[in-house]
């Protein structure tokens, strides 16, 4: 039996195409889902929109430091497979509920594998480069989205078995999309004809005061007004700073909650182009039917596949170079490729497969 943990949004979104394909198969699985997210926009309306089955397990770890969150998502883990007794336990991704998990298996002697292994930004400021390069030596199966994350694993000498398998996002971007074209209304909420769209939410990013002045600038002289969901913690940081007021009260953004994944999709598939600090976005505009223009507000990424295929460009944090460089687009909008660096929508097809020889 298989316990696949989830515990943030984009956990859920990118193993929902894992437990879609566990399900076909019948395989024997239960969710345990810490409960680091518990906002209903940041969890429930993910297990809703993507027809997932009831966690079987709900941590509710909740909210905390680095390391108040890692430990009691780490104790609690621990007593759920105790009870479950599982023989493989799947993690996804870089998050603290994604280290705790991997961490409380390795432990209990139980086989750990781990969905989108191998990325690496080389920037230690990120809690989520601790956590993936732990995980990934804790790992027994490592499910590289790319070779160039496979490279990482064998540089690094992992001792698990590495398998190159696409990333599981591109399949949820191709299975989700028809049903959210056909039931999300929110491009009758967005104010604006033409928009871009943003979300920032990064610890080292929204937690400075500095960059998210240079952010706010960034929005309010956007060339192209902004659509901006917005994620919890940088709502928090905007009012701490004085910045939540100004920021609403701009012509050029409009901020709206967090939305789910149909919205979302319908978001970055209309917009004119996005700006994002985010891990996920950066591989979900390369899907065939998203294709978009991302600007990294970020000093590095882990995801150089989406810099390659020319989707993505690191733009640092810089307000008027970020601005410079939205506008040096804008006036020579190039033609995005068609092939996509994730794969083709078969990620979680081969998982499964890879674990059901295991
Ligand atoms: C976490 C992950 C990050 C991932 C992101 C996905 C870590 C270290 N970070 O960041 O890798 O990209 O999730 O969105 O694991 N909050 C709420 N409601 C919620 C959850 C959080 O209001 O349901 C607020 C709380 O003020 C909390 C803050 O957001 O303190 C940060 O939440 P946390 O889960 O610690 O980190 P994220 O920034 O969401
Ligand atoms: N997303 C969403 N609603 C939003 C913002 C993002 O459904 O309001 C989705 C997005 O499509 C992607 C995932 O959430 O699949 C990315 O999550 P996030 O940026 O929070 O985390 P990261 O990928 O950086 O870990």
């Amino acid at each position: 039996m298989i316990c696949v943990v989830v515990g943030t949004r984009p956990e859920i979104i990118k193993m929902a195409p894992i437990v879609i394909e566990l399900q076909k198969r019948r395989k024997e699985f239960r969710i345990v889902h810490t409960g680091q997210h518990y906002d209903l926009e940041l969890s429930q309306v993910f297990f809703d929109q993507l027809d997932l089955p009831k966690a079987d397990h709900l941590l509710d770890i909740g909210s905390g430091t680095q390391a108040n969150q890692t430990a009691t998502a780490l104790i609690r883990l621990e007593e759920a497979f105790l009870r479950e007794g599982p023989d493989l336990i799947l993690v996804e991704g870089d998050t603290n509920s994604v280290l705790a998990g991997a961490l409380a298996g390795a432990k209990l002697g139980i086989d750990v594998g781990h969905v989108e292994a191998g990325l690496r930004s080389h920037d230690m400021r990120m809690p989520e480069e601790h956590n993936r390069r732990l995980t990934d030596h804790l790992s027994r199966l490592l499910f590289a989205p790319t070779d160039w994350a496979a490279s990482n694993l064998r540089k690094e000498s992992v001792w698990g078995d590495v398998f190159v398998t696409g990333n599981t996002v591109i399949d949820a971007c191709l299975h989700y999309m028809p049903l959210a074209l056909k039931e999300s209304e929110i491009l009758e909420k967005v104010k604006y004809d033409e928009f871009a769209l943003a979300t920032a939410h990064r610890a080292e990013n929204v937690d400075d005061p500095h960059v998210m002045r240079s952010f706010v600038r960034i929005l309010t002289k956007c060339p192209t007004p902004v659509v901006y969901p917005l994620h919890p913690r940088t709502r928090k940081r905007l009012k701490e700073q004085g910045l939540l007021k100004g920021l609403s009260e701009s012509e050029n953004v409009q901020i709206i909650p967090p939305v789910g994944y149909f919205d979302f999709l319908v978001l970055m598939r209309n917009c004119r182009f996005i700006l994002t600090d985010s891990g996920g976005i950066q591989e979900e505009v390369t899907a065939p039917n998203i294709r978009k223009r991302v600007f990294v507000l970020r000093l590095s990424t882990e995801r150089p596949e989406a810099v390659e295929a020319g989707f993505a460009e690191v733009v640092g944090l810089n307000d008027d170079e970020v601005l410079q460089s939205i506008e040096a687009y804008l006036g020579r909008p190039e033609q995005l490729r068609k092939e996509c660096p994730y794969g083709s929508g078969n990620a979680a097809e081969r998982i499964v497969t890879i674990l059901e020889r295991d």
